[in-house]
């Protein structure tokens, strides 16, 4: 049993990553915490609330940074267009939210739960990393208890934000500079590995035929994502970028990894927020990294098919 602090900003994408780790008994969610990026912290802190509403999911919520650690506020609706919606999570027709958020903030909970485990846990982000590198400068000794961090973010190819670097990090560069500098071993999934995830017709219609409210939830998501990734990048279909992380954490065999040395480009100007991932090994710096550059695609969207049985 893996437990795990999920920390997101939903995002059509994190909703199907909270999905499928809820869903998963080998993984404990301890807690969720939300981090401003998709959209405002209020619009994702909200959509996170939807979404454990929605699904009877009781897992306590944290609300988190709203500002990155040092740059200025850079939101996903500014930077790579809507693409996840006004709200930050367009498309589906959600209830009254009846769900509360605790009221201890992220950052705390975050350092907290670590200090205070007795077992190591595994911290996943899905988000810019503002909690999560606040959470190790406020408190260095939590390294001592982390597992592992799992990353949705950055790319050893090209950015969707600028040329050389992908939102979840440039919303935050100096947050990633902290949790790739910490000695923290790390697992990537970047864009190179998240574009392999695409949902296609044939995989949503299959999770369509599950016919409950988590099959329903991600098909609505789907098919207002599958619009906005066409207008702002020409996909065919979606990558669902944010669940490769759980997906990670049940079933290790789907990937294939490159283990090397990432640092974050915090020089202003064009390579701004880019992870900067020594793939073939150019120099001899320590490789804190597990780089994914391949995924099994049936594998991944038969165990997202699977989860959502489960609700
Ligand atoms: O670049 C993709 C990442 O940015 C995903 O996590 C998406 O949800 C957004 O946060
Ligand atoms: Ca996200």
């Amino acid at each position: 049993m893996k437990k795990i602090i999920l920390d997101v900003d939903p995002g059509h994408d994190d909703a199907v990553a909270i999905i499928l780790a809820e869903a998963e008994e080998n993984i404990d969610v301890l807690g969720i915490t939300v981090v401003s990026g998709n959209n405002s912290l209020e619009n994702t802190l909200n959509n996170t609330l939807k979404i454990c509403t929605h699904l009877k999911i009781d897992t306590p919520v944290y609300s988190g940074m709203d500002m990155p650690m040092v740059r200025d506020r850079f939101l996903s609706t500014e930077s790579i267009g809507n693409v996840h919606g006004e709200t930050g999570l367009d498309g589906p027709v959600f209830g009254e939210i009846t769900k509360k958020p605790e009221d201890t903030h992220a950052v705390n909970y975050i350092i907290d739960t670590i200090k205070n485990s007795k077992e190591k846990i595994t911290v996943v982000a899905t988000g810019p990393l503002s909690n999560i590198g606040m959470s190790l400068r406020l408190e260095p000794k939590i390294i001592e208890n982390i597992e592992e961090i799992v990353i949705m973010g950055g790319a050893y190819g090209t950015g969707n934000v600028t040329p050389s670097a992908e939102f979840n990090i440039i919303a935050d560069p100096e947050a990633a500079h902290v949790v790739f500098s910490s000695g923290l071993p790390i697992v990537m999934m970047g864009l190179d590995l998240t574009r392999q995830a695409k949902a296609t017709k044939e995989v949503v219609d299959k999770i369509g035929t599950v016919g409950n409210k988590a099959s329903k939830l991600i098909v609505d998501l789907m098919e207002f994502f599958t619009k906005t990734q066409k207008d702002f990048f020409g996909w065919e279909a979606p990558p669902v970028h944010d669940p490769t992380t759980i997906a990670y954490l049940i079933d290790p065999s789907m990937f294939e990894f490159v283990e090397c040395n990432v640092q974050i480009s915090l020089e202003h100007g064009m390579t701004y927020g880019r992870t900067v991932c020594d793939m073939h090994h150019a120099t001899e710096l320590p490789r804190n990294t597990k780089v994914a550059t391949k995924i099994d695609f049936d594998k991944f969207w038969n165990l997202v098919y699977e989860n959502v049985k489960k609700y």
